[in-house]
C-alpha cells in the first residue's frame, strides 16, 4: 500500500494544487437549481442549512460526518458481513482492527460517537465533577452537563485566535490544568479530555509533546485521561507534518503512540473510518466492565452496539485505511488549498488551515452585524443563497442560553465549509472560493438572523430563524444584476 500523501506531488508551474491520488468510480447527480429557488428553500428551512433537503444542495459542505466517499476495498467488505445477533464475525474483525490500529484490547461497539458520550458520561462523571479538555464538542457538553459535570477549556492563549501560524492550536494548556487540579483536587476531576483534531476552533491538533505532558501530570495525580479521536487521522496526519519528532515516523506508529498515552478513547466512525457507528476503546478491563452493561442496554448486543453488521465490516476496512497518508491527507490537503487562497485575498478564515472543514471567521466577515443576531448563521444562509453550498454554523446558535436565558456569545463564530474525505474536486473547490468572494464584495448587504423557533437542547439542529430585515432579497437582487441568469 502507498503511503505517499498528494502534498508531496509538485506541480513543475510551482503552483499549490492538492492533487487527488484516487479515481472516481461512482457518481452521484448534484443539481444547482437557481437563485428564487435555493431562496424559497432557505426560508422553508427557517434560514437553519440543518434543514435544507438535498435536494436542494449543490455542494453539502455540512459536516464531513457519514458524508466520506468509501473506498473500493470498504465497499466490497460489505459483502461478507455475518448477519448473527451475537458472536457475529463482523464483530471480530472490526475488533482486529481497532487492536491491530489503535493498540487497544477492548472495544465496545456504539451506533454513533455521542452514544460512546452517553456512556462514558454516566460511568464516569457525577455532580459537580470538573472535566478539563482542551475544547468541548456540542455534543460532548451536553452529555457531561447532563451528568452533573461542569467542563473548563483549558486551550492555550493561541488557540483562539482567527489568524496564527501556531501548528497545535489544540493542545492544552499544562499550568491551566495544574492549577484546576489545585483549586478543585484531583478527586473532583474524573478525566482529563483531548479531541483530536479539535473540532469547534477550527478542526486544530494538538502535538504529541503536550499529549506527554498533560498524561503525566494527570498520571501522577490519579487523573484518568480520555481521547475523543474522531478525528484522529487528520491530527496524526497534521503530527507528522508539523511535529519534527515525528518527521520521518509512519502514520501507524503515530497513532499507536497516541493511543497509548490514554487510558480511554471513544470515536464517531461516522468522521473516522467513512462509516456510520462507532466505539469506545481501552487496554483497561476495569474500565471496560464499568461500561460494557450500558452497551447492552443502550445500544444492543456487545457484537453489535447499534450498527447493522455491514457497518461493520466497512468499519474494519476504514480503520485500517486510516494508516494511509493518501486516505487522511486528502481533506487537509484541499482545506489547506480553500483556505490560503481565501487569506491570500484577504478574505478572514482560520489559519493555519486544520482538519475537517475550511472555517470562516464571520465576525472579521460582517463586522456590522452584533454577535447577537448571529453572524455565523447570516453567512452560512447567504452562502447557500448564492452559490447552493451548504455549511454549517459553528458560534453562538451552536451554544445554549444560560440559566437566566441569555444567549451565551461563542468565542468564536465560525461558519464551516466541511471536506468529506474523497468526494469534492478542485473545480468545485474553485467554484465555492469564487462565491465566497464576490459574497466579501457584497457583504454588507448580508445582516442578521433571529429565532422564531427554539428548541431548548442542541438548538442548532432544530431551531427556525429568519432574517431582522429583507437582506435576503437585496443579496438576490444583487447577485442577479452581477452575474444574470447564471446559476
Ligand atoms: N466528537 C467529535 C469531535 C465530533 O466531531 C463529533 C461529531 C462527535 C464527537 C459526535 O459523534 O455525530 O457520531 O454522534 N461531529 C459531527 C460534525 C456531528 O458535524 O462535526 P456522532
Amino acid at each position: 500500500m502507498s503511503t505517499g500523501s498528494s502534498s508531496k506531488v509538485k506541480f513543475f508551474s510551482g503552483e499549490e494544487i492538492p492533487l487527488e491520488l484516487h479515481k472516481v468510480r461512482i457518481v452521484q447527480k448534484l443539481f444547482l437549481n437557481p437563485i428564487d429557488q435555493r431562496l424559497k428553500a432557505m426560508q422553508t428551512a427557517g434560514y437553519n442549512t440543518f434543514q435544507l433537503n438535498t435536494l436542494d444542495v449543490f455542494l453539502d459542505m455540512l459536516t464531513d460526518s457519514g458524508t466520506n466517499a468509501m473506498s473500493d476495498n470498504q465497499v466490497a467488505s460489505m459483502l461478507q458481513a455475518d448477519d448473527a445477533y451475537a458472536g457475529s464475525q463482523s464483530f471480530y474483525r472490526m475488533e482486529a482492527a481497532i487492536q491491530e490500529v489503535f493498540g487497544t484490547k477492548y472495544v465496545l461497539p456504539v451506533h454513533q460517537g455521542r452514544a460512546a458520550e452517553n456512556i462514558i458520561s454516566q460511568v464516569f462523571i457525577k455532580k459537580g465533577d470538573i472535566i478539563p479538555m482542551n475544547y468541548h464538542f456540542t455534543t460532548t457538553k451536553a452529555h457531561m452537563e447532563i451528568n452533573g459535570g461542569t467542563i473548563f477549556e483549558i486551550y492555550t492563549d493561541e488557540a483562539l485566535k482567527i489568524k496564527s501560524t501556531n501548528p497545535f492550536k489544540g493542545n492544552i494548556d499544562v499550568s491551566k490544568f495544574k492549577d484546576l487540579i489545585k483549586e478543585y483536587g484531583a478527586e473532583r476531576i474524573p478525566f482529563i479530555r483531548f479531541e483530536a483534531s479539535t473540532n469547534l476552533i477550527g478542526g486544530q491538533p494538538f502535538s504529541i509533546a503536550n499529549m506527554r505532558e498533560v498524561c503525566k501530570i494527570a498520571k501522577d495525580n490519579g487523573i484518568m485521561t480520555l481521547l475523543d479521536a474522531s478525528l484522529i487521522g487528520e491530527n496524526a496526519y497534521m503530527i507528522k507534518q508539523r511535529e519534527a519528532e515525528f518527521k520521518n515516523t509512519p502514520i501507524k506508529d503515530i497513532l499507536l503512540a497516541m493511543f497509548n498515552l490514554v487510558d480511554l478513547s471513544y470515536f464517531s466512525s461516522r468522521k473516522v473510518s467513512s462509516t456510520r457507528g462507532g466505539g469506545i476503546c481501552t487496554n483497561r478491563k476495569d474500565l471496560y466492565e464499568k461500561m460494557r452493561d450500558l452497551v447492552t442496554l443502550y445500544e444492543g448486543f456487545l457484537t453489535y452496539g447499534g450498527m447493522s453488521v455491514r457497518e461493520i465490516e466497512a468499519m474494519a476496512v476504514g480503520i485500517r485505511e486510516t494508516t494511509d497518508e493518501t486516505v487522511i491527507s486528502q481533506s487537509p490537503s484541499f482545506i489547506a488549498y480553500l483556505v490560503n487562497e481565501l487569506d491570500k485575498i484577504g478574505i478572514p478564515v482560520v489559519t493555519p488551515a486544520g482538519a475537517l472543514g475550511c472555517h470562516v471567521d464571520c465576525m472579521g466577515f460582517l463586522p456590522h452585524v452584533p454577535q447577537s443576531q448571529y453572524p455565523a448563521g447570516a453567512l452560512a444562509a447567504a452562502l447557500y443563497i448564492i452559490s447552493g453550498c451548504r455549511g454549517m454554523e459553528r458560534g453562538t446558535i451552536s451554544s445554549v442560553r444560560d440559566a437566566d436565558g441569555n444567549d451565551v456569545l461563542a468565542d468564536v463564530e465560525l461558519l464551516r465549509l466541511a471536506f468529506p474525505r474523497r468526494v469534492f474536486t478542485l473545480s468545485q473547490t474553485k467554484f465555492v472560493l469564487d462565491r465566497l468572494t464576490w459574497l466579501y464584495k457584497n457583504r454588507n448587504l448580508v445582516g442578521g438572523l433571529k429565532f422564531v423557533e427554539e428548541p431548548s437542547v442542541l438548538r442548532f439542529f432544530n431551531g427556525r430563524l429568519e432574517p431582522t430585515s429583507n437582506w435576503a432579497e437585496k443579496l438576490v437582487n444583487q447577485f442577479k444584476a452581477d452575474f444574470g441568469d447564471s446559476l
